[in-house]
């Protein structure tokens, strides 16, 4: 029987995911591990993280994190903390049916460790991104188990010890969160796919924190509030799930008390939480106040998870406004990290780094 721990994790990481898409990667400016005079001006948010007991990090694309050497700069100098954004999904590392290829993933990670930066795993399973090879028409429920098991223990077992947190199930819930998602992996195997890919990532790494991660298109955080009633719905029938990990991907809109109500909640029922993907999409032709709005938005959801005990991880899902996803997928949006195109910190990192340093500053003072 599988005794739930609620040891929280005591250091909050700000994992920045930095992505990539498609060839957006700048071309690397300079060479070795001196940082360039552009980057590292400003406060950087590990300091502050520090202070309050809290460490931060970024996660990254491969070609950046690897060929871009201003990139690395503002993540040594900002983070202690890495996430590979895409390089360890099943589109990436499972080529063929029981064949693998990590090198993408091991590079980022001997770099990560050679900068002395923690790793989180993003993600086991997923009904996106998945192999061209993957046809769960022909695929029976024993099959789809032994897939399902043979990728979990491969992934966990060749980063165990080195991989700290896994988002071991990435969005199971339908899209307005009225009941599961229907995925390759509950066609194939059923609602059990859940309890199994957790069974399954615990057995590769007792050690690492395993999480349920998922969205919310709303504020009034009614998806949120079912993610939490799973994970607690799992986790009394045995099965290890130790946290939920809520993505925050926000559209100019939070409902704050909601929120921090959400954090409350699940930290009362023992979970961790995570703010897994934060970010907050404007308009690509927004000014100053706006940006100005963002920052309070973004302050306010990095000072929820600051004053909350059990909220071990806030991720922002992009370093930069140009490496964000969300120009991409959603055309006429942008403006959505904590730094400008051109690597400057934005109001928003300033309020995060302003949340950080308040939290910890109350602490002292309540100390
Ligand atoms: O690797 C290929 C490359 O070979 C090809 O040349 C290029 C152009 O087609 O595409 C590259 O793959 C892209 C991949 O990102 C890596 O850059 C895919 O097309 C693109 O769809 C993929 O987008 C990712 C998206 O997940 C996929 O749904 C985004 O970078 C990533 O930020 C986004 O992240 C997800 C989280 O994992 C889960 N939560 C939602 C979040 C936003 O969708």
């Amino acid at each position: 029987m599988f005794a739930a721990s609620t040891t929280v994790v005591t250091r909050l990481a700000l994992v920045v995911a930095a992505v990539v898409a498609g060839g957006l990667a700048v071309a690397s400016t300079v060479g070795g591990d001196s940082p360039p005079p552009d980057v590292g001006g400003h406060e950087p948010l590990r300091a502050t993280a520090g202070a309050d007991q809290r460490f931060v990090g970024v996660a990254v694309g491969h070609d950046a994190f690897l060929g871009d050497e201003r990139f690395r700069s503002l993540v040594v100098h900002d983070f202690d903390t890495v996430t590979f954004e895409n390089e360890l999904k099943w589109s990436e590392v499972h080529v063929a049916p029981g064949e693998f290829d990590f090198a993408r993933a091991d590079a980022m990670l001997a770099r990560a460790e050679r900068d002395d930066l923690a790793v989180r795993g993003h993600t086991l399973v997923w009904h996106e991104q998945l192999p061209s090879w993957l046809d769960d028409a022909r695929l029976g429920r024993e099959q789809a188990i032994e897939l399902l098991r043979v990728h979990i223990s491969t992934v966990v077992s060749r980063y165990a010890g080195r991989v700290a947190h896994w988002d071991v199930v990435n969005e199971p819930l339908s899209h307005d969160g009225s009941g599961l998602r229907e995925t390759v992996w509950s066609r194939t195997i059923g609602d059990e796919y859940l309890s199994l890919a957790f069974e399954f990532a615990h057995e590769a790494d007792p050690t690492a924190r395993l999480f349920l991660n998922d969205y919310d298109g709303s504020v009034e955080g009614e998806k949120y509030d079912s993610l939490i009633d799973l994970a607690d719905r799992l986790r009394r029938d045995g099965v290890p799930v130790h946290g939920v990990g809520f993505q925050l991907h926000l559209d100019g809109r939070l409902d704050a008390t909601t929120l921090a109500g959400l954090v409350q909640r699940a930290s009362d029922l023992g979970l961790e939480v995570a703010f897994t993907e934060v970010d907050d999409r404007i308009p690509a032709d927004a000014g100053p106040a706006e940006l100005a709005r963002q920052a309070r938005r973004l302050g306010k959801v990095a000072s929820i998870c600051a004053a909350a005990p059990a909220c071990s991880t806030f991720v922002v899902w992009g370093l930069t406004d140009g490496h964000s996803w969300v120009p991409t997928a959603f055309p006429g949006y942008g403006h959505a990290t904590l730094f400008d195109a051109d690597f400057a910190p934005k109001p928003a990192h300033s309020a995060v780094v302003s949340a950080f340093t308040d939290a910890a500053d109350t602490q002292v003072e309540g100390g």
